[in-house]
């Protein structure tokens, strides 16, 4: 009986303190740690465990000081003014003066917050979005076809050709294209491996298939960096944006409408295309070496310092960004980002990989033999026909002239 009326006052008391407490987290005041001597109360845990953002710095500067001469002249042992609460505190929060015999700085971290945020975010949003962001490319497409079909060749088939891509643009062209496409399904099997292969078809098939991926993905990114500076070299000039590309952003590129705006080499899309895989290429590239030499590179706290001094962050309401960055925390960052960057690449190489190939009659060729018939060279870059054939017309007559020569 006794017991019961103790379970009961227990649970009362218990009950007023959380709905006191209830009460507390709808008023922002700085929590009175009095009761607990500057310690952490029940009201930071549940703050903590509803997941509310709570300023800690209370917990992670107390740890306290083993040389103080008070301290160390009450009876403490062999810890002296630092109680093992603190020097857990301090490994906890990473302010322990660790000395490590190996491994330099990044073994001086035991205990790392960050991990878990990182692992939060790789597990749940890092998948959903760009997962998601992918089936929805492919079904705007696939509605897309529905509605507008084929961009069709208009007018006849001539049955003459101009050359439109070189042997060593095409090759350039497909070590890209093929080294992006390998990284992209083994970065994709890697991320999804566990959720989506692991249940179908078991540990040991998803292990073999993760361990392949790492191989393949690390020695490929070789072949994509080496393509990504050959197909900017010989591209760039070709790229530079120019009045005409108004124009055609204007009639949507004649995709929509009928109408086929003029173009040189390259149209407005086409350059679109062109700079967001120098651009975005260049950055998982960057991304990427980090990632494949661990703690060499560390690239976030600069940018970072660069951004805060700009005034970005603060700008768009997130700053300033953090500065100080523990080695792995450069690390899940640079994991997060090559990953993000490589989604959004992804989803502009399906719309590419579309209109190069079912999307437009013709437009294949360009890559396949490198040979295009000269209505679709016409329809789609009239300018660069006209240029391409102006130089043929002044072969011969060069060739005469030096003959008489
Ligand atoms: C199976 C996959 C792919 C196919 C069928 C394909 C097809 C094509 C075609 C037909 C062209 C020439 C367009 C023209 O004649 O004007 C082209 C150009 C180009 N491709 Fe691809 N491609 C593929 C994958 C990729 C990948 C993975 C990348 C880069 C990561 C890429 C980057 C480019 C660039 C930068 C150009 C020049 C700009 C442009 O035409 O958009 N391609 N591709």
């Amino acid at each position: 009986m006794p017991r019961l009326i103790f379970a009961i006052v227990l649970k009362l008391a218990l009950l007023c303190g959380l709905s006191a407490m209830a009460q507390e987290a709808t008023t922002p005041a700085a929590p009175d740690r009095s009761a607990t001597g500057g310690a952490q109360t029940l009201d930071d845990i549940l703050a903590r465990q509803r997941g509310e953002p709570i300023d800690d710095s209370f917990r992670s500067m107390a740890t306290g000081d083993p040389n103080s001469a008070a301290a160390m002249a009450d009876q403490l042992g062999t810890l002296g003014g630092q109680s093992d609460p603190e020097l857990w505190r301090a490994l906890r929060y990473n302010s322990a003066d660790l000395r490590v015999s190996a491994g330099g700085e990044v073994a001086t971290v035991l205990v790392q917050d960050g991990g878990m945020r990182w692992l939060s975010v790789r597990q749940r949003p890092l998948r959903t979005y760009g997962g998601g962001l992918l089936l929805v490319t492919i079904g705007l497409l696939a509605i897309f076809f529905v509605l507008r079909g084929r961009v069709r060749v208009d007018a006849e088939k001539t049955g003459r050709t101009v050359t439109r891509f070189a042997f060593f643009e095409r090759m350039a062209h497909w070590t890209l294209a093929g080294s992006f496409i390998l990284l992209g399904v083994t970065g994709l099997l890697t991320l999804f491996g566990r959720v989506a292969i692991q249940p179908l078809l078991g540990k040991e098939v998803n292990s073999v298939l993760l361990i392949g991926s790492k191989w393949i993905h690390n020695s490929v990114s070789w072949a994509f960096m080496l393509a990504l500076i050959v197909v900017f070299v010989l591209w760039v000039a070709h790229n530079i944006p120019n009045r005409l590309d108004l124009v055609w952003i204007r009639q949507f590129g004649g995709i929509v409408g009928k109408k086929h705006p003029p173009a040189k080499k390259f149209n407005a899309g086409q350059k679109l295309i062109f700079w967001s895989v120098i651009l975005f290429g260049a950055s998982i590239s960057v991304s990427g070496l980090s990632l494949l030499f661990p703690f060499e590179l560390p690239l976030f706290a600069k940018t970072f310092t660069i951004l805060n001094d700009i005034g970005l962050p603060n700008w768009v309401g997130y700053g300033p960004l953090p500065t100080d960055l523990a080695p792995q925390e450069e690390m899940q960052l640079a994991q997060l980002w090559h990953a993000i960057v490589a989604f959004v690449l992804m989803a502009i190489i399906i719309a590419h990989i579309y209109i190069g190939t079912l999307g437009m009659e013709g437009a294949y060729d360009a890559m396949g033999t490198g040979e295009v018939d000269e209505a679709w060279a016409h329809q789609h870059h009239s300018i660069w026909l006209e240029e391409v054939q102006e130089k043929e017309r002044a072969k011969p007559q060069e060739a005469g002239a030096t003959a008489a020569e």
